[in-house]
């Protein structure tokens, strides 16, 4: 998805009004590919519409930008906050998100404009602020744009598992390829980190969620890491052994969800003809058994990790080893799914008022995914990016790569 990455990373040295524009921009990018029909699909509730995610993107800056900072502004239409709201349930009562998918109205069309009323009041907001007012609004500005890049990459995924469910598997780009991976630089097998105390966690002046902060220490190793991504090859060789169908592999409750969906193979992969497909925003292709696979749970990750007589690394162990440039393809394939269970680092402490419900309340029951993938938007990854989901979903960009205890 080279094609997607090509918008210059927004960074806010160049000034808060053309970062602004960039990433605004590339919201209407990815959906100019898409019809007023594909843009009102919900394909299941874990999923939104591509009409939704382009108003809930704006609704934010009208909620947190427009609304407390500028008092001259009127709401372009006072019923979307109840329709646009996600889950800030300091902000006010929403739609249930299962039911996003039957709301026809506003249209395609209306959330266009709808966007386009919100960005010429951002634009002047921004215009006319002096320099105290400005700092003011950079901090929620900046969470407004990491917010909108983070739907971004779910407008890729959500509308990849809408058109999976329709018979004539549709492309979302029709010239779409998987990004090039390995790197010539680095040999593959293990990265070897002996025992040692690093500093996790955020540490400069960029921008960072709240879930990345603060920096502490941890103690890390001894570990190796595959320095390479699990491929759709070695993802076969489970398959071949029986994987899915050994319990002996699964966690408990992955063991029961593979009994309860019928899982055989991953997200997406289809047999024809004795050959394994997998549905891609290109439509459904060949699986590349080169390719890194992609489109699997936690629970698979780990089952699969048990059979290769590996463990997945920690979030801790991820991290150490990406800052030491160990990893090939850590970043722009696929999020890789880590075994630590998502909670907050030693002394979090989420954002005051309604945008600490961005985090922190999702801080249970969930496992963290390091680095980016195919669908992230240029400029959004970073090497303490703290991604989360349960660990049966496996509809993002999700693979893996597995570690060991050094012998
Ligand atoms: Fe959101």
């Amino acid at each position: 998805m080279q094609e997607l990455n090509v918008a210059a990373q927004p960074t806010f040295e160049h000034g808060l009004m053309r970062a602004y524009r960039i990433v605004r921009a590339e919201t209407e990018r990815r959906a100019t590919r898409l019809s007023p029909e594909d843009q009102v699909v919900q394909s299941m509730p874990d999923a939104s519409p591509i009409k939704w995610h382009r108003a809930h993107t704006t609704w934010f800056f009208e909620k947190f930008v427009l609304e407390p900072h500028d008092p001259a502004y009127r709401p372009y239409d006072e019923r979307f906050a109840f329709l646009f709201n996600s889950y800030y349930v300091a902000a006010g009562p929403r739609h249930a998100r299962p039911q996003r998918g039957l709301v026809t109205r506003p249209d395609a069309a209306e959330v266009a404009a709808y966007r386009r009323h919100v960005d010429a009041a951002m634009e002047t907001l921004m215009a006319d602020a002096d320099a105290r007012t400005l700092s003011d609004l950079l901090p929620v500005v900046e969470i407004g744009l990491n917010h909108e890049q983070q739907h971004q990459e779910l407008m890729l995924t959500d509308i990849l598992h809408a058109f999976a469910q329709n018979p004539t598997a549709p492309a979302y780009d029709p010239g779409w390829r998987w990004p090039a991976t390995g790197s010539e630089r680095l040999a593959g097998g293990d990265a070897v980190l002996p025992e040692g105390i690093h500093v996790i966690g955020h540490q400069d002046d960029g921008f960072c969620y709240d879930n990345e902060a603060p920096a502490h220490r941890a103690l890390v190793g001894p570990v190796s890491l595959s320095r390479d991504l699990v491929t759709n090859g070695e993802w076969l060789e489970f398959m071949a052994d029986g994987g899915y169908a050994n319990p002996l592999l699964w966690l408990s409750d992955g063991w029961a969800t593979v009994q309860a969906d019928g899982w055989t193979a991953p997200g997406y992969w289809r047999e024809i003809d004795g050959q394994w497909h997998v549905m891609t925003l290109g439509g459904r292709r060949p699986v590349e058994p080169a390719l890194p696979v992609c489109h699997v749970s936690y629970y698979e990750a780990d089952a699969f990790a048990r059979w290769a007589g590996r463990h997945l690394p920690s979030e801790q162990e991820w991290e150490v080893a990406a800052r030491g440039g160990h990893l090939r393809d850590a970043f722009g394939i696929v999020w890789q799914w880590t075994r630590s269970a998502y909670s907050p680092y030693p002394g979090y402490r989420p954002v005051p008022g309604a945008l600490g419900e961005y985090n922190g309340k999702f801080m249970v029951n969930q496992m963290v995914l390091r680095g980016s993938s195919l669908a992230t938007p240029a400029g959004h990854a970073r090497v303490t990016y703290r991604n989360f989901f349960y660990p049966a979903s496996r509809w993002q960009f999700t693979g893996l790569r597995l570690a060991a205890v050094p012998s």
